[in-house]
C-alpha cells in the first residue's frame, strides 16, 4: 500500500514537471559573425514585448550556442549583441500550441565606431563598438605613452584660454553618433564652471543623454537638478565632509527603469526561476551586494555646518 502511496505520489509529481514545463518553449540557436564564425560570449536577452520587462536572458557557449526557456502566450523581442558589432533584434510570438524551437543570429560589426583612432600592433587596447578597453598591465617601467596617444585621438572638447569649456565647443564636437555627453560640473583642474543647464538643454535637444561628474559641483554649487535637467550627475560623499568610499548617484527614473542591472548580487533580486528573474525595486536593482553600510551611518551620524543646507 505504502509503495503504491509512492508510485502515486511519483506520478503526480511527474503530472506537475510536466505540465509545468509545458508553460514554456526552449528556444536554441547560434550566433555567428558575417563570416559564420561562431560569437562566444554573446548576449541574448529576450524582452516582453508589451511592457519592455527582461524575461530572461543568456550567453553564448565557445559554440555561439545559446538556449532560453520562453513562457507561453507572449511575444517577444529578442536581442542579439556581442561587443564590436551591431546588435540584432527578432520578435517571436510564442503561443499556447508553440513547439521548442530554433532562431540563428548573425551579428555584422561596427566597422565605422570610433574609426579616427588608429590601433597599432603593439598598443595594449582593444577597440570594439563604442568601447576601449585598455590593459593597464601592459604599464611596465611608466615611460609608456600608449594610453596618451590614443587619448590623443579621442573625441573630447577643447577649453578656452581662460580655462572654460564653451556651449560652441561642445556643440562643434557632437556628431550623430554621439549618445552621451559626459562632462563635469566644477573642473578640479581649472575651477571653471561648466553651463550644464545649457549643454542639457542642446544635448536633449538631438536625443544626447548628459552624464555630469559632480565630485566638485556638489559640495561647491547650490544644486537644483529639475533645473539643470541632466540625466545622471555623480557625487563623491568624501568631498562632502563624509567617509570615502561612498557616494551618490543620481538618475532619472526614467533611465534607472529602462537601464539593465550592471553587476548581480543580494538585494536586487525580486524573483528567481529557473527560466526567468524580475529585479528589485529602483534604487535596489542597482545596489547589488552588501553596501557600505558602515560608511552610510557614520555619514548620517556626521554633524554638518549648520549654515549649510543639505
Ligand atoms: C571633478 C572630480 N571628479 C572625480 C573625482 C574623483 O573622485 P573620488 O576621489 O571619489 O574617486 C575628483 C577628485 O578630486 C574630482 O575633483
Amino acid at each position: 500500500m505504502k509503495f503504491l502511496k509512492s508510485i502515486a505520489t511519483i506520478g503526480l509529481l511527474l503530472v506537475c514537471v510536466i505540465s509545468a514545463q509545458s508553460q514554456s518553449i526552449t528556444l536554441e540557436g547560434t550566433i555567428k559573425d558575417s563570416i559564420g564564425n561562431p560569437l562566444e560570449f554573446a548576449n541574448i536577452i529576450a524582452k516582453i514585448k508589451t511592457t519592455s520587462e527582461v524575461e530572461t536572458y543568456a550567453i553564448t557557449n565557445q559554440n555561439g550556442k545559446y538556449r532560453i526557456d520562453l513562457p507561453k502566450q507572449e511575444t517577444y523581442t529578442l536581442v542579439a549583441s556581442f561587443l564590436g558589432f551591431d546588435p540584432s533584434e527578432k520578435s517571436i510570438t510564442v503561443l499556447e500550441t508553440s513547439q521548442d524551437s530554433q532562431l540563428d543570429f548573425t551579428l555584422y560589426p561596427l566597422a565605422d565606431q570610433l574609426d579616427d583612432v588608429t590601433i597599432v600592433y603593439e598598443m595594449p587596447v582593444t577597440v570594439k563598438g563604442d568601447t576601449i578597453v585598455y590593459n593597464a598591465d601592459s604599464f611596465t617601467n611608466g615611460n609608456e605613452r600608449k594610453l596618451g596617444d590614443v587619448m590623443k585621438k579621442l573625441p573630447g572638447v577643447e577649453i578656452n584660454d581662460d580655462g572654460e569649456v564653451t556651449l560652441e565647443e561642445i556643440e562643434k564636437k557632437i556628431t550623430s553618433r554621439t549618445k552621451v555627453i559626459s562632462i563635469t560640473h566644477l573642473s578640479n583642474v581649472t575651477g571653471a564652471i561648466l553651463p550644464i543647464k545649457e549643454i542639457t538643454e542642446l544635448a536633449h535637444s538631438k536625443g544626447i543623454i548628459v552624464v555630469v561628474d559632480g565630485c566638485q559641483g556638489a559640495p561647491h554649487l547650490r544644486l537644483d537638478m529639475q533645473d539643470l535637467d541632466c540625466d545622471f550627475y555623480a557625487i563623491s560623499c568624501h568631498k562632502m565632509y563624509g567617509p570615502t568610499g561612498l557616494g551618490i548617484l543620481y538618475g532619472k527614473k526614467k533611465w534607472l527603469e529602462e537601464l539593465p542591472p550592471y553587476q548581480g548580487g543580494g538585494g536586487m533580486i525580486n524573483e528567481v526561476k529557473k527560466d526567468r528573474i524580475s529585479y528589485g525595486d529602483l534604487p535596489n536593482k542597482f545596489e547589488a551586494g552588501t553596501m557600505a553600510t558602515a560608511q552610510a551611518v557614520s555619514y548620517t551620524h556626521l554633524t554638518l555646518p549648520t549654515n549649510r543646507e543639505v
